[in-house]
């Protein structure tokens, strides 16, 4: 589906996001970990947690809506049953790496599957760790979805240091751990999201400049009520559309404000951003509150590379930030960038071309310079939710608006998009 957007004049009003994709993945997989009844309230509505939420119905455990929540019945400890059937994870690479950990300890057989995209992203990060743990893996020799997972002899504890930064591959081994009367340490040159531990309440320790997560049985979740605070990267987009548009301000209430997740912010302030947060609050020791934003005028800056894996989400809305900002705009060490949803190096170079922009593309980022000289634009979004997000913004900045093939897929993370956007713009 083809979507148009036209130039916004401006932004105000308030917004409330629905939960967080990587809060919401890890509350429906520890609810149904967990013995009894557990509620989440705002819970996600992208497809990717639909499919956490199906997977995890599809090995047992009871799943229903009650008063704008979903009650998750949890099967327990060693209470997951065999599949009937190969599980889906869809387009999420959340889903088939931290399923990963919980079906590697499991005394059944099991098949994780995945769609095009999903199919083609690198699992051997996930699946290494897992079979050092003991785990039992057949797969394709370029250890991409579909895969199988048999029942392992035995399950050991590991101590694992991160070769790639990856939130995913940290949970999938912390989630096997769970299952072990000793400690299974993961070790992190480069600190990634920490939903996990948060969320479990895991010991985390700094050595040495590395960050050193364990888990072990007693750590394994109860039975909970979760909420799910907004979506942060979900609001990256409305917060950019905002600063760049004049005489605008926008409050997005009660967003996630996890310091693993509020590197774009910290950017756009260097940049220039007028971004306030107020009334800091706690869940599952989660920080959530209130942004407030208004427009300001940006200017690009030199971006580290330790901030990197906090940012990686939001490369492609900060590239929609730097294009309208002083300066070129350049990221570099962010070769992740390439197996995500799409290679989204290759996706945004693409459509900064499109735009008559001076764009160099490297191994791991890109510089772009250079001012806008083409209006109107039909751009990719590569059947990539961000991208997609990222480009219909770029549209709505521009003045005679644009508009983005494939936009279905926003689905994925935030099905109401443009609900949202039609709610706050003039
Ligand atoms: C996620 C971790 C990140 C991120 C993804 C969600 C998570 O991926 O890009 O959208 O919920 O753990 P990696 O861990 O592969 O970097």
């Amino acid at each position: 589906m083809i979507k148009n957007f036209s130039k916004v004049k401006s932004v105000k009003g308030e917004l409330n996001l629905t939960g967080d994709k990587s809060i919401s993945h890890r509350a429906i997989i520890f609810s149904a970990m967990a013995s009894g009844k557990s509620s989440i309230a705002n819970l996600s509505q992208g497809h990717d947690v639909i499919s956490t939420l199906v997977l995890m119905h599809n090995l047992g455990a009871g799943v229903l809506t009650k008063n704008r929540s979903v009650v998750i019945n949890g099967v327990g400890y060693k209470g997951f049953e065999a599949p009937s059937s190969e599980l889906f994870c869809g387009n999420s690479g959340t889903t088939a790496r931290l399923v990963s950990g919980l079906l590697a300890v499991q005394k059944f057989s099991s098949e994780l599957v995945g769609d095009e995209s999903l199919s083609k992203r690198p699992m051997k990060r996930v699946i290494e760790p897992l079979k050092k743990m003991g785990a039992k893996f057949i797969t394709n020799e370029s250890y991409t979805l579909p895969f199988n997972i048999t029942p392992a002899k035995k399950i050991m504890n590991i101590t694992y240091e991160m070769p790639v930064a990856s939130a995913q591959v940290k949970s999938a081994i912390l989630i096997a751990g769970l299952h072990l009367e000793d400690e299974t340490e993961v070790i992190e040159n480069e600190r990634t999201r920490n939903h996990t531990e948060l969320m479990l309440g895991l010991q985390v320790k700094t050595e040495n400049e590395k960050i050193v997560s364990s888990s072990s049985l007693k750590y394994y979740p109860t039975a909970n009520e979760y909420f799910v605070p907004g979506d942060i990267s979900t609001s990256a987009f409305h917060i950019v559309l905002t600063l760049l548009t004049p005489d605008s301000e926008l409050k997005i209430n009660s967003v996630s404000l996890n310091p693993t997740r509020t590197g774009f912010i910290e950017v756009l302030r260097l940049m220039g951003a007028d971004i306030k947060y107020e009334d800091i609050k706690y869940s599952s020791n989660e920080p959530y509150g209130n942004v407030i934003v208004k427009s300001s005028v940006l200017k690009n800056i030199i971006i580290s590379s330790e901030i990197i894996p906090n940012i990686i989400d939001e490369i492609p809305i900060l590239t929609i930030a730097g294009i309208f900002a002083e300066g070129d705009f350049e990221i570099r060490n962010a070769k992740e960038l390439r197996v995500k949803e799409s290679d989204r190096i290759k996706s945004l170079c693409y459509n900064l071309n499109l735009l008559g922009l001076e764009v160099e593309e490297f191994d791991d980022g890109f510089i772009v310079s250079g001012r806008i000289r083409k209006s109107f634009l039909t751009f990719e979004s590569f059947k990539d939710h961000r991208i997609a997000m990222a480009f219909a913004i770029l549209s709505m900045l521009s003045e005679n608006g644009g508009e983005v093939n494939d936009f279905e897929c926003v689905n994925i993370s935030n099905p109401k998009f443009e609900e949202q956007i039609n709610s706050i713009v003039q």
